[in-house]
């Protein structure tokens, strides 16, 4: 059996798996994750919330791109001064923008699902906490996760692992706590890219999943290179 067992794409019992992640811990969060988790309470509130899961869903692309990013600056470097690059470097290079491409994908996803549905509740976003303060976290978190990556990809990848651990399961929470959206019908005409989910409730518990994959591609990486 795989290490890693990846959901995407797969036909899934949501509440088996909501069960299975909040019968687990999630993995340690280091300083600089403690202290988002810390802003994040104290900006948007403790409660688990559709219009402050948007925020987090707009800083979780940031470490993909810091991948793909950085991925294509060292296959640059070694196409130029290389006269034959090693192909095993140049597939494990292209590996990364391709995982970085798919997870920034991903994370969209579930970003313009959540506003649209946010948009359909009639749920207004406030200036303040929807544009000036997320551009502020968005600058510092990119600027982060370029460094981390460029100093040393592991801590890139073990700090993303802890991250959406972290979004895992704050998804299965948020959907334990809404029991109602188990019967509220979804419809969003982001399906056309997404999987299609009956339910709200199967939506959420849905993009936990995705969570869970991001986290087990973050420690699979991590494990090649240790
Ligand atoms: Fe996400
Ligand atoms: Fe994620």
């Amino acid at each position: 059996m795989a290490k890693y067992e990846y959901t995407i794409g797969q036909e899934m019992d949501l509440r088996k798996e909501q069960a299975k992640t909040l019968a687990t811990p999630s993995l340690p969060a280091n300083f600089i994750l403690r202290m988002i988790f810390v802003v994040f309470d104290l900006v948007y509130g403790k409660e688990r919330t559709l219009p402050k899961f948007i925020v987090l869903e707009m800083l979780a692309r940031y470490p993909y791109w810091a991948w793909e990013n950085g991925a294509y600056k060292a296959l640059s470097r070694l196409y130029a001064v290389c006269d034959k690059p090693c192909p095993q470097v140049t597939d494990e290079l292209l590996h990364l923008i391709d995982l970085g491409r798919e997870g920034q994908d991903n994370e969209q996803w579930h970003l313009l699902l959540l506003a649209d549905i946010v948009h359909q509740k009639g749920i207004k976003l406030s200036w303040f906490h929807h544009y000036l303060i997320p551009r502020i976290l968005l600058i510092k978190y990119n600027l982060l996760a370029k460094l981390i990556f460029w100093i040393n990809p592991c801590w890139s990848f073990a700090m993303n692992a802890a991250f959406e651990s972290h979004a895992e399961h704050q998804y299965m929470l948020m959907a334990k706590e809404n029991p109602a959206w188990d019967q509220e019908p979804v419809d969003t005409a982001y399906f056309q890219y997404y999987p299609r989910q009956r339910t709200l409730g199967d939506l959420i518990r849905r993009i936990g999943l995705d969570e869970r994959d991001h986290m087990n591609h973050s420690l699979e990486e991590l494990g090649k290179r240790a």
